[in-house]
C-alpha cells in the first residue's frame, strides 16, 4: 500500500491535536546489525525527521517526543555523552528546517540538569522558533512524570503558604498550570515503538484519557506511513471518557 493511500484514508476532521511518542528500540536496532547502541540513536534521528514531517503535513498541532528520561542518566557514561552531543548537533542542524516549516520548538523536563552546551543550544532554537504556528514540537529531555508532578505539588504548596492561592485553587485546571506542559492540549494518542507496552514515567497526568498505540517496529525503522497507520487505528476507536456508547451516539 502506498503512503498516499494510507494518508488519504485519514479523517482530517478527527485528527489528534497532540501526539506523544516514546521512541524506543534504538539499542536493539543497532545490536541486530552488530553495531554499538549509539549507532541506533544516530539512525533514530532520521525517524524523528520523518515523524515530525508527517505530523506537520497532516496538520497535527503538537508532537511530543520522549528523547531522554531522568532514568536514562543511569546508562553507561559513553552512551549518555553520545546522546547529549547528538541532541545538541541535531537541534543545531535542524533549526533552519524548523524555521522553514513554521514549527515551534519547546522542551519539557529538568532542563537545568542538562549540560550547559545543550541548554544554550536548546534555548537558542526555542527563542528563534517561538513565533512559529504550524506545529509545536516538544522534546522531553531529562523528563520524568513523577518529578514533574512533584514539582507542581511543591509549587502549589509554596504559593498556598505565601497566601497566593487558596483551597479553591486545588482543582485540576489550576494544578495543570504548574506542569511543564501548561498551555498544551492533552495528547489524545500515545505511540510507543519496539513492542514494549509500558508508559515508563511519561506524561502520567496528561495521558489520563489518551489512546495507547503500540507497534513492534523499532524506532529507527519508523517512517511516515507508520504514523499514518497509528492515526488510522486511533480513528477506528471510540473515545468514551467514562460515558456509554449509547450516550455518545445520542449526542
Ligand atoms: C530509546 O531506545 C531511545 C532513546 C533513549 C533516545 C532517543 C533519541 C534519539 C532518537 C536521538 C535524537 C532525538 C532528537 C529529538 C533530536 P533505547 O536505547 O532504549 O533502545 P533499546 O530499548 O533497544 O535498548
Amino acid at each position: 500500500m502506498s503512503s498516499l493511500s494510507l494518508k488519504d484514508k485519514i479523517d482530517l476532521a478527527k485528527l489528534p491535536k497532540h501526539i506523544a511518542v516514546i521512541m524506543d528500540g534504538n539499542g536493539r536496532w543497532a545490536k541486530k546489525q552488530g553495531k554499538l547502541r549509539v549507532f541506533g540513536h544516530k539512525n533514530g534521528v532520521l525517524a524523528v525527521r520523518e515523524i515530525t514531517e508527517a505530523a506537520a503535513e497532516l496538520g497535527v498541532k503538537y508532537l511530543t517526543l520522549y528523547a531522554f528520561s531522568k532514568e536514562n542518566w543511569n546508562r553507561p557514561k559513553y552512551e549518555v555523552d553520545a546522546l547529549m552531543s547528538l541532541l545538541v548537533s541535531t537541534i543545531g542542524k535542524e533549526v533552519t528546517t524548523l524555521q522553514k516549516n513554521n514549527i515551534r520548538l519547546k522542551a519539557i523536563g529538568d532542563i537545568a540538569s542538562l549540560p550547559l552546551k545543550n541548554q544554550r543550544e536548546l534555548e537558542k532554537a526555542i527563542t528563534l522558533t517561538k513565533n512559529n504556528s504550524r506545529m509545536t514540537l516538544v522534546l522531553a529531555l531529562s523528563y520524568g512524570s513523577r518529578w514533574e508532578i512533584l514539582q507542581a505539588a511543591k509549587s502549589m504548596a509554596h504559593k498556598y503558604k505565601e497566601g497566593l492561592i487558596s483551597d479553591d485553587d486545588f482543582v485540576e485546571s489550576r494544578f495543570e498550570a504548574e506542569l511543564n506542559t501548561t498551555g498544551f492540549p492533552e495528547p489524545e494518542l500515545m505511540i510507543r515503538t519496539s513492542g514494549e507496552k509500558r508508559i515508563s514515567n511519561f506524561l502520567l497526568w496528561q495521558l489520563a484519557y489518551a489512546e495507547l498505540y503500540f507497534t513492534e517496529k523499532l524506532w529507527p525503522d519508523m517512517r511516515k506511513e507508520d504514523l499514518f497507520e497509528a492515526i488510522l487505528d486511533y480513528q477506528r476507536r471510540e473515545r468514551r471518557f467514562g460515558k456509554t456508547s449509547e450516550q455518545l451516539q445520542n449526542n
